[in-house]
């Protein structure tokens, strides 16, 4: 049974106990919700793999209180340090080389010379955190491959009964996942997120580079991913009599599904897996859903690489 615990100092309190005691807690961030496992113990992290149905060679994502306890983890670089100062806490993930020193298990990283570290923004993030008082390993709380969860009941669909509980923060505010920054040597995009390329770029004072995604030294960024069971068309225009459609701006979706009918893409990414999810139960199982083109700018990034990889041929 996967218990749903309240977000008081007492569920705060349980929540730490069942992550010392090497077991599963689903943690809510500002992104998504994350599979939250003490960083430092093998089995914990082993266990994460085991419940998302992951391929290890996948590295997980370390979530620390602040830039301080990732110092202790990663050795940072001078453009690290700036994008921490102006982005932490927040949706944005740095990956940097592990320190020799470093208390974290070998398979969070899953043998990779780098770490990624995040420090999370949400409240409730935060104080699990601190209640618990070290790194917690973190992928989103989804069966692997697919889509992220962002309520609670997203994580009970698709991880109950495999987790010991799921700390209850009702919907997450971002709605997507982390922008991944590496930094090898030159600042890198790996994964476009929360925080648009665009204001990283701004506080660098310089483009990033791209990521090139048939480098798997650098993996996670498998082309199908987030996929619903219907098939996606993306950048439709008007729907098909046989699809789903989820609108944006002016193209009015389906069931009121419009990522947002004003065009505004922060809330467009708030809403994005629920509608998918939402549009994958409409369609049913070989159904079909067809997306509204959305701009490719700012959190339009984000979301654009989402829906690519949901309607990606699947493996
Ligand atoms: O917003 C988020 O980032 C959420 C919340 C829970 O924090 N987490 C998340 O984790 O999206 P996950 O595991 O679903 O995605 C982490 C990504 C993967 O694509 C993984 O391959 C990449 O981070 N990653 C982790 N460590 C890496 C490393 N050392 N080098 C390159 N990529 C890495
Ligand atoms: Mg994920």
């Amino acid at each position: 049974m996967t218990q749903l615990i309240a977000p008081t100092d007492e569920g705060l309190a349980e929540a730490a106990r069942i992550l010392r005691a090497g077991k599963l807690v689903a943690m809510p961030t500002e992104t998504v919700y994350g599979l939250a496992g003490d960083a430092r113990n093998d089995r914990a992290v082993a266990s994460i793999f085991e419940a998302k149905g992951r391929p290890s060679f996948n590295p997980l994502i370390v979530h620390v209180p602040d830039r301080e306890a990732a110092e202790k983890l990663v050795s940072f670089t001078d453009d690290a340090r700036r994008l921490a100062s102006a982005f932490w806490p927040g949706p944005l993930t740095l990956v940097l080389p592990v320190r020799y020193d470093a208390v974290l298990s070998p398979l969070v990283t899953a043998g990779l010379p780098t770490a990624a570290v995040r420090v999370p923004a949400h409240p409730l993030a935060q104080k699990l955190l601190h209640a618990f008082g070290g790194p917690i390993a973190a992928p989103s709380a989804n069966p692997s491959g697919r889509v992220s969860p962002t309520r609670p009941e997203h994580v009970l669909a698709g991880l109950g009964g495999r987790i010991e509980a799921i700390l209850d923060g009702g919907t997450c505010a971002v709605g997507i996942e982390s922008t991944i920054v590496g930094f090898d040597p030159v600042p890198t995009l790996l994964r476009p997120g929360g925080v648009p390329q665009e204001a990283l770029e701004a506080c660098l004072g310089t483009v990033l580079a791209a990521h090139d995604a048939a480098d798997i030294t650098a993996p996670g960024q498998l082309m199908s991913h987030y996929a619903p069971r219907a098939s996606i068309r993306l950048s439709a225009d008007t729907p098909f009599a046989d699809e789903v459609y989820i609108g944006f701006g002016s193209s009015a979706g389906q069931d009121g599904l419009n990522l947002s009918p004003t065009a505004d893409l922060v809330e467009a990414a708030a809403n994005l897996f629920h509608f998918l999810r939402a549009a994958d139960e409409l369609a049913g199982t070989g159904g079909k859903i067809a997306v509204a083109p959305v701009p490719e700018k700012g959190l339009g990034r984000a979301i654009n690489d989402r829906l690519r990889r949901a309607a990606a041929p699947r493996s």
